[in-house]
């Protein structure tokens, strides 16, 4: 029941007498439809405006959720309001950020962070300099899978980590997507698209990468979209579509990443991680929960592990509520910026060493976020089900 995800995370902090933070969403496409939906659950939060660049969006959103829709400038303007959620395209998420920023808000972007890395540096520092938070997506590996593998490593049921692997292999999204084009441009392409649900899932589970190596490739020149409304369309690709890098963490542990929007079929795991004393499986990172399997040494096969935490189903805006306790109580949030900064420079330093042909330092890093807490209920009824 994902209506009723967030409220579950409020009543696992406590009751508060704390003011709920005020929430405006800018961006009303397609994701904002799960976002508005799960964040007015939460008692932490009161979503009190959208606003897209589309008047029409902001209306068909608004009155779906019953939020008073209005101009960007209108949501800036509004003083009322602490944290701004932005689901605009990633080319807009600096501006948008920013201007939540300079308007003395907090802001929880979706993934990337940024575009260009010099933005991403610049959305902390404005932050940091007006005491503001900024938290990211994805907020995927809060939920029941990631946090079970988490546990699993920390606890030393596979050793030390040696190497992982990621994959994320598909056609690209002009099939279904209704408004494709994004993907291509730069900014988009399967690396900052999907490698933030990977490298975050890896980077949180394993800590900050130091060097990374890669190759790159689009294999196509153009797309042609094939949903609705705008099936027929031929759109520009201007960013690599098949992308493969070597990653090695701060550890010494060793990374492997393949994403890709030009393979029409593959059988590699999404991500797994292979330790001194067995490996671990680990469940689609785009999504909640999935199936974790462990296969200790010298074991014959592997054995699926019973999801040890909560938020098994569809949570995003997990990491917004999260922010917003933080807002109020002080303390980290997990879904932070600094992570998806980290995230953002790695996806960078692979597309240049694969530009350059060499290896690249990569100059950031980050902190391991704390893991969810170990208590929290399950909230779905069949946390086993593979989505
Ligand atoms: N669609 C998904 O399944 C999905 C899943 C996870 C994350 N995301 C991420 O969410 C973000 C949005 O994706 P989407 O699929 O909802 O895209 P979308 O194109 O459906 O929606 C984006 C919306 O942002 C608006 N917008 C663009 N620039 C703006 C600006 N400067 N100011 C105000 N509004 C602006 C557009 O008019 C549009 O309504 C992207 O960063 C994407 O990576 C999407």
């Amino acid at each position: 029941m994902a209506n009723s995800v967030l409220a579950q995370y409020c009543s696992e902090r406590g009751e508060t007498t704390l003011e709920p933070v005020r929430v405006g969403v800018i961006g009303c496409g397609n994701i904002s439809g799960i976002y508005l939906r799960n964040l007015q659950t939460s008692s932490r939060l009161e979503v009190v405006a959208c606003a897209d660049i589309d008047m029409e969006r902001a209306y068909a959103r608004g009155n779906e959720f019953g939020v008073a829709a209005c101009t960007v400038e209108e949501l800036l303007a509004d003083e009322s309001i602490e944290l701004v959620v932005n689901l605009t395209v990633p080319k807009a998420h600096a501006e948008v950020a920013l201007a939540a920023l300079e308007a003395g808000k907090s802001v929880y972007n979706e993934k990337p962070l940024a575009v260009e890395l010099a933005d991403g540096a610049r959305i902390l520092e404005e932050a940091e300099r007006r005491g503001l938070l900024v938290g990211c997506a994805p907020d995927t590996f809060l939920g029941a899978g990631l946090q079970t593998c988490r546990k699993l490593v920390d606890d030393g049921w596979i050793g030390e980590p040696v190497g992982a692997t990621a994959f994320m292999m598909s056609p690209g999204h002009e099939g279904w997507h209704p408004n494709p084009a994004f993907y291509y441009e730069v900014g988009g392409g399967p690396l900052f698209d999907m490698g933030p649900y990977y490298l975050t899932a890896l980077v949180s589970i394993m800590g900050p990468i130091a060097r990374v190596t890669g190759s790159a490739r689009a294999t196509f020149p153009f797309r042609t979209i094939t949903s609705a409304p705008r099936y027929g369309e031929r759109v520009k690709v201007e960013t690599p579509t098949h992308v493969t890098g070597l990653m090695e963490f701060a550890t010494g542990a060793i990374g492997t990443i393949i994403t890709s929007f030009d393979v029409w079929g593959a059988n590699l795991p999404y991500l797994e991680i292979y330790g001194t004393e067995g490996s671990l499986s680990l469940p689609d990172p785009n999504h909640f929960k999935g199936p974790v399997r462990v296969r200790r040494a010298h074991a014959s096969e592997w054995h699926e592990i019973p999801l040890t935490h909560g938020y098994p189903e569809n949570s995003r805006g997990l990491g917004v509520v999260d922010m917003a306790i933080a807002l109020r109580e002080g303390g980290a949030h997990r879904a932070s910026g600094q992570l998806a900064y980290h995230v953002l420079d790695v996806m960078h330093a692979i597309l240049r060493a694969a530009e350059e042909g060499r290896h690249i330092t990569v100059d950031s890093t980050c902190e391991r976020p704390e893991p969810m807490p170990i208590h929290s209920p399950r909230s779905g009824s069949e946390p086993w089900i593979r989505v």
